[in-house]
């Protein structure tokens, strides 16, 4: 194992030890379905005694952690999704808008009474890794390299209050669309995914653990995915779990405003940029599903899709609530494919970061 030691500013310093064997070469470019395939290593900083301790990047391994965790009892985990990119002309390779993951991780920590994850150790972690596994980047148009930072309790202890140890750690690996085609979501009237006062805006592994289930019932009636409604009252559109929600009704883009009950999607946020921008008119606000299918029914909901950064822009071409289906035809969907296409020419550098999205790291 080769061993060198990067000084940092703010946190003491990253240990690197890296891989006596690569798995590049048992990487298949060409089949690279989401979150299977991993880089050759990680990053990894335990912080205990009140403070980050020194982070390293290791190669990919299992860890070793007492059962008596708190993430394994009573669930302290959050994590975050990014992506990045070569530039399409290949002349390097940058993040887009790493700042607001960081951002976003925080409030989750803050909710999830966990200690923050300072910029330093997020943002040079990242950037070391990736410039390590750099070779594990894919080229080809609508693949990238999928980023998950995430925090989790560990100290060995099975009382239930906040942990005082916790490890954060960072796993990255090449990936294609998250879904690839069009899908079909159930409008779940029965279940629900959060509520106002809970913490469906953080980016919690609970909030997707209890999602599960329903979404398997989901599935087993033929869709792919669930779109939520809102925990209070049932008939207001939340978010699709993985994904934010869209849709287009007499030419206006509709999405569900963020109530603390929404994750407030990075990508959420880029498209209204974006929308708005290219000059669609753009409203944030609570959407009944009666009215989305009031507007079905004249003809007036012409677009429905998702946005996050595994899916990027995902289209929707059929919903199903309360026994009765509704269908898209999404080969017809004008704003999605424009706004998708304005946001990965961004992302790739293909067009100009004229919001200031993206950074560079090598
Ligand atoms: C992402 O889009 O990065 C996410 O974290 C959603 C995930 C559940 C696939």
């Amino acid at each position: 194992m080769s061993a060198q030691v990067i000084e940092m500013e703010t946190i003491p310093s990253i240990e690197i030890e890296t891989t006596k064997e690569s798995k590049l070469s048992k990487i298949d470019f060409d089949n690279m379905p989401f979150g299977k395939t991993f880089s050759d290593h990680m990053l990894i900083c335990e912080y205990y005694d009140g403070k980050w301790q020194t982070a390293k990047i290791q190669p990919y391994q299992n860890i070793s952690l007492s059962p008596a965790c708190n993430v394994f009892h009573y669930g302290q985990a959050i994590f975050e999704g990014m992506k990045a990119y070569y530039k399409a002309d290949e002349s390097g390779i940058v993040l887009f808008r790493p700042k607001k993951n960081l951002e976003r991780l925080n409030k989750s920590a803050h909710r999830m009474s966990m200690p923050e994850v300072p910029e330093s150790l997020f943002m040079d972690g990242i950037n070391k890794l990736i410039e390590l596994d750099k070779d594990f980047i894919p080229k080809t148009a609508g693949s990238s390299l999928y980023i998950r930072p995430f925090l989790i309790g560990t100290e060995p202890f099975i009382g239930v209050r906040t942990s005082d140890r916790y490890l954060f750690m960072v796993i990255i690996g090449p990936t294609g669309p998250y879904y690839g085609e069009a899908i079909s979501v159930l409008v779940h009237d029965t279940y629900i995914r959060a509520t106002k006062g809970g913490y469906g805006s953080a980016k919690a592994a609970g909030n997707y653990a209890g999602t599960l289930y329903p979404v398997e019932l989901a599935k087993k009636m033929g869709y792919k995915d669930v779109l939520w409604l809102d925990g209070e009252h049932k008939k207001y559109a939340n978010e699709v779990g993985t994904m934010n929600i869209f849709f287009v009704i007499d030419g206006k883009l509709v999405t569900p405003n963020t109530d603390g009950s929404i994750l407030e999607g990075i990508t959420r946020d880029s498209i209204i940029t974006i929308a708005r921008d290219l000059g669609y008119t753009v409203e944030e606000r609570p959407i009944d599903i009666e009215e989305i299918i009031a507007a079905h029914e004249t003809g007036k909901l012409t677009e429905m899709f998702g946005t996050g950064t595994a899916a990027v822009v995902n289209p929707i071409n059929r919903f199903g609530y309360k026994g009765k289906d509704y269908l898209l035809d999404d080969t017809a969907f004008v704003i999605a494919p424009r706004v998708k296409t304005a946001l990965v020419n961004i992302q790739k550098c293909i067009d100009q970061d004229k919001f200031g999205w993206i950074t560079t790291v090598i």
